[in-house]
């Protein structure tokens, strides 16, 4: 997944990661010299291995405690009390576990940030929903849920099953402030 979002300038950003995970984009992100990163993810156990990731060897200070804060929360219940908008948000391989489903979540994402990138899940390639069977779609629903200026930035094959998985990169008009 990194290769085909380290071109992206993290440098100075303020970032949210939802639904981090493990944390391996997490500690790229912020290794790459971030302004500040939000890591969320809604299982505390695997929350814990991200932050375990991220932090590494580094002395845990003041500066480092400033930059990165990871939250034990739901996207839905984060968007409760985050005032944020943030540089990028990163929202890889999480679009379909939102309860929400994937049309309002995408609007509450252009709400929160300025860019965000997403990998695309279709159907029939893990959770992805059955009314997405391509990028065309993909940026469809983008386009109809807050986001402009879709841009493909690379694909990842799943070789096990055969099936092709986009990362896509696309930018917001909603809250650039
Ligand atoms: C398939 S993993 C992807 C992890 C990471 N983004 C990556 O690409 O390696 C999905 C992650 O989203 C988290 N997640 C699922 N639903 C969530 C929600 N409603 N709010 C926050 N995190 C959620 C899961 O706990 C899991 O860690």
């Amino acid at each position: 997944m990194w290769e085909h979002i380290s071109s992206i300038d993290f440098r100075d950003k303020t970032v949210v990661d939802i639904g981090c995970g493990h944390g391996d984009i997490s500690r790229r992100v912020f290794d790459a010299g971030v302004s500040s990163l939000v890591s969320i993810d809604n299982v505390g156990v695997i929350l814990d291995e991200a932050i375990k990731n991220v932090f590494g060897s580094k002395r845990f200070n003041i500066e480092t405690s400033r930059k990165f804060k990871p939250y034990h929360v739901s996207f839905d219940d984060f968007l409760s009390f985050n005032t944020d908008v943030f540089d990028i948000a990163i929202c890889l391989s999480v679009l379909p576990y939102f309860p929400a489903g994937i049309p309002a979540s995408l609007q509450s994402i252009s709400s929160i940030c300025k860019t965000a990138i997403f990998e695309c899940q279709y159907y029939g390639d893990g959770p992805g929903p059955e009314e997405l069977h391509d990028y065309q779609d993909f940026k469809k629903m983008l386009m109809n849920n807050g986001f402009y200026d879709v841009e493909l930035i690379g694909y990842s094959t799943v070789l096990s099953r055969g099936l092709t998985r986009d990362i896509i990169y696309v930018k917001s008009d909603m809250g650039a402030v």
